[in-house]
């Protein structure tokens, strides 16, 4: 075998047989294979060589890295030349459609041997293959997930995979982003076959050879260089379809995917030359624009998450986590217990009324057994998770659990007694942890023997839902047992970020200005159902009101009780709560809250018989406009998340927007509240709160604000310096 590459080229050329050239792709230093802008003109150069030799029957590419044939395009790439113009976008566009396409047309059988991740511009080169071979690899997945980033597949994906895979599945695949696996791949017709891990290699190879002797990829290549053949009635129903589909998931606020649709629908009535014209004139809408800047910033924000261990000390190994122990059996605890049931992690479970643990266990069964794909339980989802689960009384059994994590009641007292009565069971690798959603960490360390291996883990409702866990470091947690959270919370697939002390943490400290402002503007007179279209018009997936009942009204008055006693000058005790709560709305845990559940389908429907509770709270008749509402709810979030990087309670700017998007669903297509807040400015918030500054002292412009009008500078240049 004879090998052409220098040391530091991502593509490694090789020769298994003579005439059978293998492009390995092999990016040195990285588990991924990225298409840079080096890498492409890596390949064009091979394709250069390639191309003027002379009787070589096939070539192969496939990658030098376990699991993963290439991850796609470089974003960073990406997000350094968002501003460049129109034309520019399409030329980036014809780029790659030109150089892929030659594997189309090159004198010579192309094959993508594709073991492992298979995504955005990864799938498009393979998809300018003649053909796709697939490993039986467990990690294998094919996808284009560019609409995630609010963009569509622009190096030819709109055009080629129409062409293979048929009309409705690439419509399908390309406007929801989501991924297949080799099964899926193999039904509709992307990959020829599935080859074991070991030979796909020489499977390939066996496939240059069988389609030299038929001489069928010929054909095919003709074939895919016309319009896809489908009759004007399937292509009418399913672009309707397709498109009210795409407009009821997006509500308008993602417009990659309708784009994407028009250019398949468009292209697949072309030649594959205008099609591709047709993708790069597409793409130039999209590429650049505010949404697509703001989804490349989450994608940003996931990747720094991951990379991040919690902690700045090098060095820390974390401590493996193998059994947790969850104290209450209510909402939270269950849905804790379930989360970790579904990653295999044994739990013991407890709670202090028999029938809440009984109803517990069986409700986190009920979860688990659930198979999302028949829309049923399912026995051996059962079978498997059931013995994972012990339902107990006993605190000895509970602290032989590596983890132990109260989700009881919102009380100091009840926390602290509980931590007292069990600590003294624990040994020295045992960490001991609050689910506590408002209480400062510190404040129920006290009395503990080992405060340092003691911290929060602090999950969000509903459990199975929420990817973000804040770990929450009191002033003597060690940085082992924070790196022992983290690594663990990561292990059961949640985005753990870690953040200071005090009322509320991060993530409430921020929502309840928010939720309390809900209140304040009912009592100024604002309609519910205003305040709850303002908010799903901001893009939040509920309103605030309809929030409440979700989080319980006990449980939010519980909360906000900390909240308005820590931040009187900014949160406001609103009479509210306490008359719902007294009058056993309870919200959706009881039926009854805000809106009534009381229906089938429990969703939230308006209860005429509100009025009769809050009326005498209304003092004020004022008309409000959708603006003025929008701004009086997420103005107070967004100071407060001012204040939140003036005291230093998170390490990085950006876990602020990723704690709000995977923790209250903030909408993603605003990039998160501090990037939102970039986008508009600093001088142009200073405008929009001087109206409001007669409305309370609560809206006046925090110091890092006015520093940032003044200064000029971004919040995410931001660091806790
Ligand atoms: P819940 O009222 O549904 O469940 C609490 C359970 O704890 C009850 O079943 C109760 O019987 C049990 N319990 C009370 N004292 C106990 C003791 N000494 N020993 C054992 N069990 C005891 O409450 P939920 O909503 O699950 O909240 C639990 C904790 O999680 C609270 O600290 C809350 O602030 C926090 N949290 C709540 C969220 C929510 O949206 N509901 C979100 C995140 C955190």
């Amino acid at each position: 075998m004879s090998h052409v590459a220098a040391s530091d080229s991502t593509l490694i050329l090789s020769f298994p047989e003579p005439d059978v050239a293998v492009l390995t792709f092999d990016t040195p230093g990285k588990g991924a294979n990225i298409l840079s802008r080096s890498v492409l003109e890596e390949l064009s150069a091979h394709l250069d060589e390639l191309e003027g030799r002379e009787s070589l029957a096939g070539l192969i590419i496939i990658s030098g890295k376990a699991d993963m044939f290439i991850a796609g395009a470089d974003l960073r790439e990406f997000a350094a030349s968002l501003d460049i113009s129109a034309d520019q976008v399409a030329d980036m566009c014809r780029f790659g459609q030109t150089l892929f396409s030659r594997l189309s047309s090159a004198p010579f059988v192309t094959i993508a041997a594709i073991d492992g991740i298979c995504v955005g511009g990864g799938a498009e080169l393979a998809s300018w293959c003649d053909r796709r071979l697939m490993s039986d690899g467990t990690k294998a997945e094919f996808g284009f997930p560019e609409v995630q980033l609010g963009l569509f597949p622009g190096w030819g994906g709109t055009v080629r995979a129409p062409r293979i895979v048929g009309l409705g599945n690439a419509v399908e695949m390309i406007t929801s982003g989501a991924s297949i696996d080799a099964r899926n791949a193999y039904a509709m017709g992307w990959t020829v076959g599935i080859s074991p891990q070991e030979r796909l290699l020489a499977d390939a190879i066996a496939l240059v050879r069988s389609e030299q002797a038929t001489g069928d990829y010929q054909r095919d290549r003709q074939c895919w260089k016309q319009p896809v053949s489908i009759s004007d009635t399937e292509l009418g129903f399913l672009g309707a379809t397709a498109s009210a589909y795409i407009q009821s998931k997006t509500k308008g606020n993602y417009p990659a995917p309708l784009e994407a649709l028009e250019v398949i629908m468009e292209g697949s009535l072309s030649t594959a030359d205008e099609a591709c014209q047709l993708e790069a004139e597409g793409m130039s809408k999209l590429f650049g624009s505010a949404v697509n800047a703001s989804l490349l910033n989450v994608f940003f924000l996931t990747d720094h998450n991951k990379k991040d261990h919690g902690v700045d000390t090098e060095g820390i190994e974390p401590r493996p986590i193998k059994s947790v122990g969850v104290i209450g059996a209510g909402i939270m605890g269950a849905g804790i217990a379930a989360a970790n049931l579904k990653r295999d992690l044994p739990v013991t479970l407890t709670d202090a009324a028999a029938d809440v643990l009984a109803g517990g266990v069986r409700g986190i069964l009920q979860e688990v057994a659930y198979n999302k794909q028949s829309g049923a339980a399912d026995v051996d989802r059962a079978v498997r998770y059931a013995p994972l689960l012990n339902g107990t009384t006993s605190d000895r059994e509970l602290a032989e659990c590596d983890v132990i994590i109260e989700a009881v009641v919102e009380n100091a007292d009840v926390k602290r007694q509980l931590f007292a009565r069990l600590e003294p069971l624990l040994g020295e690798n045992q960490i001991l942890a609050s689910n506590t959603s408002t209480i400062p960490i510190t404040e129920l360390a006290t009395g503990l023997q080992h405060p340092d291996r003691f911290c929060g883990i602090h999950f969000f409702n509903p459990v199975r839902r929420m990817k973000l866990v804040e770990v929450i470091r009191g002033e003597e947690t060690s940085d082992a047992t924070v790196s022992a959270a983290v690594a663990y919370a990561k292990s059961i697939g949640k985005s753990p970020i870690v953040v200071g002390d005090g009322p509320g943490f991060l993530v409430n400290r921020l929502l309840f200005p928010y939720l309390q402002e809900s209140l304040e503007l009912i009592t100024a007179g604002a309609e519910i159902k205003a305040i709850e279209r303002a908010a799903k018009r901001f893009g939040m997936p509920m309103g605030p009101i309809e929030l409440y009942d979700m989080v319980g009204i006990d449980t939010a008055l519980f909360a906000g009780r900390v909240m308005w006693e820590a931040f009187p000058d900014r949160i406001i005790a609103s009479p509210i709560l306490p008359a719902l709560a007294k009058s056993g709305r309870l919200g959706q845990k009881n039926g009854k809250g805000f809106f009534s559940y009381e229906n089938r389908k429990r969703r939230a429907q308006p209860d005429p018989d509100l009025n009769d509770f809050i009326q005498v709270y209304i003092t004020g008749d004022k008309q409000f406009t959708n603006e003025e509402i929008t701004s009086r709810l997420f103005l107070p979030m967004l100071l407060e998340a001012t204040r939140v990087l003036e005291s230093k309670l998170v390490r990085d700017v950006r876990d602020v927007d990723l704690g709000l998007i995977f923790g209250l669903g903030f909408p993603p297509f605003k990039g998160g509240l501090l990037f939102w807040a970039d986008t508009l400015g600093a001088d142009k918030i200073l405008e929009m709160l001087k109206p409001l500054e007669e409305v309370g002292e609560r809206f006046q412009p925090t110091e890092l604000l006015l520093e940032m009008a003044t200064s000029g500078r971004k919040f995410y240049d931001w660091s806790p310096g």
